[in-house]
């Protein structure tokens, strides 16, 4: 195993998109941030140090962290953040992982602008399950915004509204040359006739779940985050927040210029926002006077077509790459997600939008929640998360006000080291119903089922898939449905689990899970680093 060091300089950077320069939050001066390239079984130290004026902490979405939280990243759950002036060394190994993940600021809103890809390659005596492609290359989508997202966020929230929407959706940082201004900003992956490319596609937009496509070419599925997949192919796809998704695609067309493009997928009433983003793929010797065709995306509202995506998406479930799916479980959880108007009576008066969790609204701590388990530091937390909701009800009626009211809480769900657990999570009708991805951090799951309506505790765990479902970090729960995944709680520490839409996590969708140790000194949290950043 090598030893890969990488250093991440946060620092502000003036950069100009849609004809309008303002100055963004930035690793090492580059938009996106650098891509970190390790191989399976690697140690990756990544040494941040943070010239900005805000606080910052760095996720490394979907990578395990092995007994290791304290390289996890979340501001004020595994640590506190990295004030101005100071660094912390993230201390990473990379084991049991192989494909596309990324890293992000985990703190604010600032993962706006501070993003990258990672790429984990397999180890040298394993190559890809799959044809090994000639090329492959990162493809990373992200919003802009022609304010400041802080001083966005801030002003919405004074007055109890969600933020604008973005102005842009980018691939690599570029809008394409359908947004104003944008013609020199658009990114274009070069391709030689006949052969086949990797494409490691990850979603870092904040709020948005985007359809992706390229004009003409077909796509084969065959990893999602970080886990392999049986290959299927397909003409568009589709991608929430933290999610990466990795496709082979053949320049097998004629010799031309394609659009690939990008477009939400909004099946709520609000907001709307239809915004393509446009990348080119461009055959070798192809001049660029030659207009791109563009892809056909599925509607925005297109939910048939993004259930029947999800239910494509299986484990490869090789010899050598088994899903080990848990067959019996020891802890049944039930999860209601709340989101509305006035569901807090006690943020802004009940004017403010607030999401929950069984009625929850998660209340950020001022010390990481890693330590105060750690040192055993008293009423930082209640490990009184409740497995059920408070009532049960019809969660996805007509508009609902049985959910309305929830309390505020620093509330933890404790499990039992190596216990399997199944959550349910369940969407439910308050303002509206919407999609809602959820990302652990600490664990891959398998999402063993899903579905529309209520979640139906006789009928619906005999149609589980238990052999070969799909094993990733974060997952859509769709608009009025259900969705049931299952893990192993084998990584002791605190593990963040929230909605992936930035606007949804701020309004408290999120909770922690506290995991036990284990009776083993091998099965326990390690000890913290001596430049864990103080509070
Ligand atoms: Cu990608 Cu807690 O986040």
């Amino acid at each position: 195993a090598a030893l890969k060091t990488y250093n991440f300089d946060i620092q502000v950077k003036n950069v100009s998109r849609l004809c309008h320069a303002k100055p963004i939050v930035t690793v090492n001066g580059m938009f996106p941030g650098p891509t970190v390239y390790i191989r399976e079984g690697d140690q990756l130290l990544v040494n941040v140090t943070n010239h900005a004026q805000y606080n910052v902490s760095i996720h490394w979405h979907g990578l395990k962290q092995y007994r290791n939280g304290w390289a996890d990243g979340p501001a004020y759950i595994t640590q506190c953040p990295i004030q101005t002036g100071n660094s912390y060394t993230y201390n990473i190994t990379v084991t049991g992982q192989r494909g596309t993940l990324w890293w992000h600021a985990h703190i604010l809103w600032l993962r706006a602008t501070v993003y990258g890809a990672i790429v984990i390659m397999p180890k040298e005596v394993t190559p890809f399950p799959f044809p090994q492609p000639y090329s492959e290359a990162s493809i990373v989508l992200g919003e802009w915004w022609h304010a400041d997202v802080e001083t966005v966020v801030k002003t919405a929230n004074k007055l109890g509204l969600p933020p604008q929407s973005s102005d842009a959706h980018t691939i690599n940082g570029k809008p394409g040359p359908l947004f104003p201004c944008s013609e020199k900003h658009t990114f274009a992956l070069e391709v030689e006739s006949g052969k086949a490319y990797l494409l490691r596609i990850v979603n870092a937009a904040l709020n948005d779940e985007l359809f992706f496509a390229i004009a003409s070419h077909s796509m084969t599925v065959v990893e999602i985050d970080a886990v392999y997949t049986k290959p299927f192919t397909t003409q568009a796809l589709l991608i929430a927040p933290g999610q990466t998704t990795s496709v082979l695609v053949k320049a097998d067309q004629s010799p031309s210029r394609y659009f690939m493009a990008a477009r939400p997928f909004m099946d709520a009433p609000i907001p709307v926002d239809n915004k393509t983003v446009t990348a080119i793929l461009q055959y070798k010797g192809i001049p660029n006077t030659v207009l791109p065709t563009l892809p056909q995306l599925p509607a925005p509202n297109d939910t048939k077509f993004a259930l029947n995506y999800n239910s494509k998406l299986r484990s490869l479930d090789s010899p050598q790459f088994p899903a080990n799916v848990p067959l019996k479980v020891d802890r049944h959880l039930f999860y209601t997600i709340g989101l509305g108007q006035n569901m807090c009576p006690t943020c802004l008066n009940g004017t403010q939008l607030a999401a929950s969790l069984n009625n929850i609204t998660f209340v950020m701590p001022k010390v990481g929640l890693l330590q105060a388990h750690y040192y055993n530091i008293a009423g930082v937390f209640r490990t009184d998360f409740p497995d059920n909701p408070p009532t049960p009800f019809n969660y996805t009626g007509a508009p609902l006000t049985a959910n309305l009211g929830t309390t505020l809480g620093t509330r933890l769900s404790k499990l039992a080291f190596n216990s399997t657990v199944e959550l349910v999570l369940q969407d439910t009708n308050l303002l509206s119903v919407e999609s809602h991805p959820f990302h652990l951090h600490g664990f891959n799951f398998f999402v063993v089922g899903s579905g529309i309506g209520n979640f139906d505790p006789k009928k619906d765990p005999a149609k589980f898939n238990l052999v070969d479902p799909p094993e990733r970090n974060t997952v859509g729960v769709p608009t009025g449905g259900w969705t049931a995944i299952r893990f192993r709680a084998d990584n002791p520490g605190v593990w963040f689990m929230h909605c992936h839409l930035e606007l949804h996590t701020m309004w408290g969708l999120k909770m922690a899970f506290v995991v036990e140790n284990g009776k083993l000194p091998e099965e326990s949290i390690l000890s913290p680093p001596k430049d864990l950043p103080p509070c």
